[in-house]
């Protein structure tokens, strides 16, 4: 932990807390997005009808129920599971990370992910003394070239952390080309792979790209699913499938940690898939993300681009990525913002080595109201047109 320290993007993020700045910077579903009317008739239900269940401790694996559920509807819908795997219920996807670092990464291990990626799998990591590798993200994907490379350069390469699917933070969806390739690459270089998928299910355009997972047949892949960002973050529920021998060192690691995932938030995922119209839910979600997305991108092409702010179109998640032109000093500009009451994240946050140059920022588009993005995005362009000419 000693190596882990506050830094200066830290200072940018609290401003975020003061009530009058607008955040862009979070990644928080709609506040509208929640099934509250749904779990709250479940609530009422888990306490009248199993409440000792609820209740009592439950087994480190995750509840019976809930993980067959899964299984069938991974199987189904994406190919994704065999005999030789096996699923667990995790305290949400963040929870995977941890796990299979601990597993898997002994000190100065080196693991390979996009950069920029998500900064909480990064600290994770990092947290263990593994060395995060990062490779360059194309607009469908990691550059493969440069991850052929950077394996062969790291002899001491375990594993490659990706997020297939509108990444976080810079919204790409990794192309089944790069998909097959990563694969190829990690069975060579003996590496596992985690796919972390927690914003799958948020498609707004396109068509879905097979999971590495669903041609996984030596078993090298451990699959991470989330409902944080489907359900609700605060229930804390995720799950992961891995090979069953991975996966009987990593049931033995989650023990230490919390020796389970909360019950009542096992049962409510289970209800609310099968008990209720779960591909509707999904759907409404979808909607309503497809027209916050589009907002955001509609207002970055009238208010910022003509500003020389470029960004890059997604097709599902939660994000965007921009990028100032080139000489733009970004942290300055980002502190800049903030003094217009307005809050996003620097790019270098993401990035595995966060003293690396970066001119781009991350916005989150589905926190706030529609009026909230509007105003923000106004004040970016008219902070770009101010600062960059
Ligand atoms: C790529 C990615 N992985 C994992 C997580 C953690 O999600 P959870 O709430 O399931 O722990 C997040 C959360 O933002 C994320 O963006």
């Amino acid at each position: 932990m000693l190596a882990l320290k506050p830094n200066a993007i830290r200072e940018i993020l609290k401003s975020a807390s003061d009530p009058g700045v607008i955040s862009l910077s979070a990644g928080n579903p709609a506040p509208d997005a929640f099934p509250i009317a749904e779990i709250r008739e479940i609530s009422e239900r888990i306490l009248r009808e199993m409440p000792v269940t609820a209740l009592q401790y439950g087994v480190s694996e995750g509840y019976a129920p809930l993980r067959e559920t899964l299984k069938t509807y991974l199987r189904q819908k994406h190919g994704i599971g065999t005999d030789d795997d096996e699923l667990i219920i995790v305290s949400g996807a963040q929870q995977v990370m941890d796990i299979a670092a601990k597993t898997f990464l002994n000190e100065h291990d080196v693991l390979l992910c996009e950069a920029p990626s998500f900064v909480g799998a990064l600290n994770t990591f990092r947290s263990y003394n593994a060395d995060p590798v990062g490779v360059t993200v194309e607009p469908d994907g990691m550059n493969m070239d440069e991850l052929e490379e950077k394996l062969n350069a790291c002899p001491n390469a375990k594993l490659i952390y990706t997020i297939p699917n509108f990444q976080n933070p810079s919204g790409v969806t990794m192309s089944l080309e790069k998909r097959k390739r990563l694969y190829e690459l990690a069975l060579r270089h003996d590496c596992l792979i985690i796919e972390d998928n927690p914003y799958g299910d948020l498609r707004y355009y396109g068509e879905d790209v097979p999971a590495i997972k669903s041609f996984d047949t030596e078993g090298i892949v451990i699959y991470s699913g989330s409902f944080s960002k489907v359900i609700s973050p605060g229930i804390r529920v995720g799950f992961m499938t891995a090979n069953k021998a991975a996966m009987a060192k990593m049931i033995i690691c989650k023990q230490g940690q919390d020796v389970h995932t909360t019950m009542w938030s096992q049962i409510l995922a289970n209800e609310l898939m099968t008990k209720y119209d779960y591909e509707a839910h999904l759907a409404r979600l979808r909607a309503l993300y497809t027209e916050k997305a589009a907002l955001c991108m509609s207002l970055l092409d009238e208010h910022v681009v003509p500003h020389g702010i470029t960004y890059h179109k997604i097709d599902g998640g939660l994000f965007i990525w921009c990028d100032l032109p080139e000489g733009a000093d970004m942290l300055a500009f980002c502190k800049a913002l903030t003094e217009r009451k307005v809050c996003v994240v620097p790019g270098n946050a993401f990035l595995t080595d966060s003293a690396q140059e970066c001119r781009s920022f991350r916005i989150n588009f589905s926190t706030p109201t529609d009026e909230q993005l509007t105003q923000g995005i106004i004040e970016i362009g008219k902070l770009a047109k101010a600062s960059l000419w």
